[in-house]
């Protein structure tokens, strides 16, 4: 990606549907047995790659729809219960499909997701609660293999107590509790609104989840699920980052559709800045441009905590605030990687484990950085939207996989951002000011 600083945007952006509701509520079509429509799909590297692994279960896919934001699913007949390994490390939110797939067929060997760029991040919070609901759970060579022996393969109700409210853990198993033999308790759940998405979803096919947006959800499991054609809730992580986009370049624009709501602690932080944000109807926002940023701390915590995934976008305009900055990611345990990447933009940030120390600066002058996963590479866009000159980002693969022509839609609002195809398949060329290529790996 190609980005001139120091324009100021305009007009409106038109808000996606949300990558982290899509994924799971893709999963949570595996628990019906009849025609599922899902509306607001957004267009993500994530999305398709979800779409192969449950082909390869044997679930048929179709995309609909001018710009293909509608998915049909049908999972009346899952062909296997293996999931194939490639796919699965390449997705962790595929895991997520373990829970409906051992719901339906009794059996469910899912290969494990393994760390990734921003943690470790183990599954033994959904193995725990498959445990409790009567699933005998084997992991070897990296797979994880699961059955229910004895009673006709259904799984049983249980009171399950998360040690953490996972968003993974609490939608894998409360999928699983869907169709289960009676009731389900799952206490310190996860409150996030892509889990009451799913909730919804699930209720809207005749599942009876109650209590989701809170600690407890109580499900009680049903036989059977029925057809349903569904909307997707509007991505609050990329209206999150576009309200960034125009508070780092003094920026007056319109988002929608957006759901206040979901944002509450992103727009409170903005608000204490010194930036303006108002809601202009249901489900419109408007941005005003700020005439100074002020710093301010932030600690990354579980819904309705301020999000993880708004950290970073958050860290490159706190670069450019006036005064210090603390910045506590306490929800994952590595990441504060883009820390050194704006630091090359001229930014001035010392991170000491998880906690990074943000001394703001007047300007940041663009160069060639590195993305190193989804939020950072936004992250990097944003900063090189404000930066003096060019700013060449690599790692585009990470930007595609969790938003929607992210580019595009900034262009529309009147950025300086290009994306150049490379000559080879596997190296993305990259222009500079000079227009010599600068090579990309994906
Ligand atoms: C979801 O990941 C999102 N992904 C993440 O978004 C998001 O950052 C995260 O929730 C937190 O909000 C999807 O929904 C697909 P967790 P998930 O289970 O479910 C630990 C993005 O940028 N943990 O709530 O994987 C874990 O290691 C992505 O869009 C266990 O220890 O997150 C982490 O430290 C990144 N054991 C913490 O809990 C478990 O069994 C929170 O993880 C599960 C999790």
């Amino acid at each position: 990606m190609q980005v001139w600083g120091g324009h100021q945007l305009q007009g409106h952006v038109r808000i996606s549907g949300a990558k982290n509701a899509a994924l799971v509520i893709m999963a949570g079509a595996l628990l019906c047995s009849g025609d599922c429509r899902i509306r607001n799909v957004p267009l993500l590297a994530d999305v398709e790659r979800m779409s192969q692994v449950l082909s390869a279960l044997g679930i048929i896919l179709k995309r609909h729809g001018d710009t293909g934001e509608i998915l049909d699913i049908n999972a009346s007949e899952i062909l296997t219960s293996k999931a194939p390994y490639e796919l699965v490390t390449q997705l962790r939110a595929s895991f997520f499909a373990i829970g409906p797939i051992l719901a339906r067929l009794g059996i469910a060997q899912m290969p494990l997701p393994g760390g990734c760029a921003i943690g470790a991040r183990p599954v033994d919070l959904h193995v725990r609660g498959l445990q409790a609901m009567g699933a005998e759970v084997q992991i070897e060579h990296g797979i994880c293999n699961a059955y229910v022996p004895g009673r006709n393969g259904r799984l049983q109700g249980a009171k399950i107590y998360l040690d953490s409210p996972s968003v993974g853990a609490t939608e894998t198993l409360m999928m699983a509790a869907t169709l289960a033999d009676g009731e389900t308790i799952i206490e310190n759940a996860a409150r996030e609104p892509e889990v009451v998405d799913l909730a919804n979803f699930c209720n809207a096919m005749g599942a009876e989840i109650h209590g989701a947006g809170t600690s407890t959800i109580t499900i009680v499991g049903v036989s059977q699920l029925h057809s349903i054609d569904y909307t997707i809730i509007p991505d609050r992580i990329e209206t999150g980052t576009f309200l960034v986009a125009g508070a780092i370049t003094r920026s007056e624009f319109t988002l929608s559709p957006v759901a206040p709501d979901h944002l509450f602690p992103v727009i409170a932080k903005m608000r204490e800045m010194g930036i303006t944000i108002i809601e202009e109807g249901a489900d419109c926002l408007r941005i005003l441009r700020a005439e100074k940023l002020k710093a301010t701390d932030i600690e990354t915590l579980p819904y309705p905590g301020f999000p993880t995934d708004m950290q970073a976008p958050f860290m490159a305009l706190l670069a450019l605030a006036e005064g210090d900055s603390l910045i506590n990611e306490s929800v994952f345990e590595n990441r504060l990687r883009h820390a050194s990447e704006l630091n090359r933009l001229g930014a001035d940030i010392r991170v000491k484990g998880n906690t990074a120390f943000v001394r703001g600066v007047p300007i940041l002058s663009g160069a060639p950085v590195i993305g190193t996963d989804l939020r950072a590479s936004a992250a990097l866009v944003l900063a090189g939207l404000a930066a003096e000159g060019q700013t060449t980002i690599q790692g585009l693969h990470h930007l595609d996989r969790g938003y929607d022509r992210f580019d595009l839609k900034l262009q529309q609002l009147g950025a300086k951002i290009f994306r150049v195809a490379a000559p080879s398949p596997d190296v993305e060329l990259l222009t500079n000011n000079s227009n010599s290529p600068v090579s990309v790996s994906h």
